[in-house]
């Protein structure tokens, strides 16, 4: 929850005494969708997030070990220390991709088990894994699609300034080019970042993801490191090999004005340029989105330099984009909070906007992804799009039979992959979608407490993969790429 609520949180609009408005559209029941011969259904997991094994083989300490072992950070004291244990099971996991017929798999590296303090020589053993995976991930008929950088940056990086820190990406490009050159004849498709709003917003200015900084400038010039890290990281691998298919995930949301108020549309505006659009306008054009930084305060707010308009560039072969809930954007003269970057919007949630929320207490509303997609495609062209993330976060545990009804589950990825299918008829080129997650796994902040799986882990019992009832009705989309 409150990884969405970003800045002051739903109360805020509400105190302010805005109405939730009729901008939501109830969406009707969309026809059953056939998709085409070929697409890619995938599923998606994150290192830090299965692998446990957190200190073996070599691998150095991330951000995240230390996060999670100091106390008050993670719900319930839970850490990634042993997750889904997939460092010793992946032989599991990938038997489980073929169980539900998946054509993809989208998983991650964790930079720490290939450079331990985050530069000098490949640990050997950190790479083997790697290769270990992606043959059996191969020879299983199945595509890898894999992540650099899902959030785990070792923790000697940090403790020398972390991402603000533009040393930072040259560090990151010395890694991708690494990976790459050892890994490059294996695997195509690469994605250099997750989410680079996320764990620059979360870790540095909100706190709750690590490394747990509060510091809304350190915020920023994170920002602009990653960018510069995604530009040098793109010519680092093209370098090896030009054939290698270089893209990289954003989450997006659709921005839903508070009210019909001209001043709420301008609110919702200036955030999706700031939220929406950071990392991939830069990359396409070696500028920030317009209308979002002050004039002439580049090089104040994110130490801008001269010459960086060519480094942050990155003409990307695809876009993996992460979908899966709409915001609510007001006007707000106060501004956000961060000095020198007055957006003058507030961002949070109404209750009631969407059609319900999942247990993580992020909102339904399937058209905004039709919404958003159509959008985004004005920014990406005609490069193909790869839906690297979307689900939903539910409870449900095993019956008496040891089977998991999981209804709403199935009804949320139903739900959206017709607005999919509606956004690929209006033309946006979408080749494959990727269900977060394969199987429950470690939740940042929220811990074990959230379960996004399409199988259920067993994190008390021998970490036993049982697949759910969403997880058979996926299985049976990805036979026949019918959404019924
Ligand atoms: C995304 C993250 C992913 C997972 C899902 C629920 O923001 O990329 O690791 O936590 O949310």
């Amino acid at each position: 929850m409150k990884r969405r609520q970003f800045l002051q949180g739903a109360g805020l609009l509400a105190a302010a005494g805005f109405a939730p408005r009729a901008a939501f559209a109830q969406p009707h029941e969309l026809e059953a969708a056939t998709f085409p011969e070929g697409f890619l259904w995938g599923a998606a997991t994150a290192a830090y997030q299965v692998e446990g094994a957190w200190n073996v083989d070599g691998k150095g300490e991330s951000i995240w070990d230390r996060f999670t072992h100091t106390p008050g950070h993670i719900k319930h004291g839970d850490t990634g220390d042993v997750a889904c244990d997939s460092y010793y099971r992946y032989r599991e996991d990938v038997a489980l991709a073929r169980r539900l017929n998946l054509k993809s798999y989208r998983f991650s590296i964790s930079w720490p088990r290939i450079q331990p303090t985050g530069r000098g020589p490949v640990n050997a053993k950190g790479l083997d894994y790697y290769k270990r995976l992606i043959d059996e991930t191969l020879n299983a008929g199945v595509r890898p699609l894999v992540t650099l950088y899902h959030w785990d940056l070792p923790q000697t990086l940090e403790d020398q300034g972390g991402w603000p820190n533009r040393d930072v990406s040259d560090r990151f490009a010395d890694y991708a080019g690494l990976v790459t050159q050892a890994l490059g004849d294996r695997v195509r498709n690469w994605a250099i970042f997750n989410e680079p709003k996320t764990f620059t917003q979360c870790g540095y200015w909100q706190g709750n993801h690590a490394p747990g900084r509060t510091d809304p400038l350190a915020y920023l010039r994170a920002t602009h490191t990653v960018n510069l890290a995604q530009g040098k990281a793109f010519r680092a691998i093209k370098a090896n090999d030009a054939h290698l298919q270089v893209g990289t995930v954003c989450d997006v949301g659709n921005m839903v004005p508070a009210t019909s108020s001209a001043a709420d549309a301008a609110a919702a505006e200036r955030w999706r340029r700031f939220l929406n659009l950071w990392f991939l306008v830069p990359a396409f054009t070696g500028e920030y989105p317009d209308g979002v930084l002050p004039p002439g305060q580049a090089h104040e707010l994110l130490g801008f330099r001269s010459g960086d308009d060519a480094l942050i560039q990155a003409n990307l072969d695809f876009v993996g984009l992460n979908y899966y809930s709409p915001w609510t954007v007001a006007y707000d003269p106060k501004g956000n909070g961060v000095p020198g970057l007055d957006l003058q919007a507030q961002w949070a949630k109404i209750p009631g906007g969407g059609l319900g929320r999942t247990d993580i207490g992020w909102d339904i509303y399937p058209p905004g992804f039709y919404d958003v997609l159509m959008q985004m495609r004005q920014v990406t062209g005609a490069r193909p799009i790869e839906i690297t993330e979307n689900g939903a976060a539910y409870d449900m545990g095993p019956d008496a039979h040891g089977q998991i009804h999981d209804e709403p589950r199935i009804k949320y990825l139903q739900a959206h992959l017709k607005q999919l299918r509606r956004a690929m008829r209006d033309g946006v080129p979408v080749r494959a979608y990727h269900c977060w997650s394969m199987m429950d796994n470690f939740e940042w902040s929220e811990g074990y407490s959230q379960r996004f799986g399409l199988t259920y882990v067993d994190f008390a019992h021998q970490r036993e993969r049982t697949v759910k009832d969403s997880g058979n009705w996926y299985a049976k989309v990805a036979a026949s790429n019918i959404v019924i």
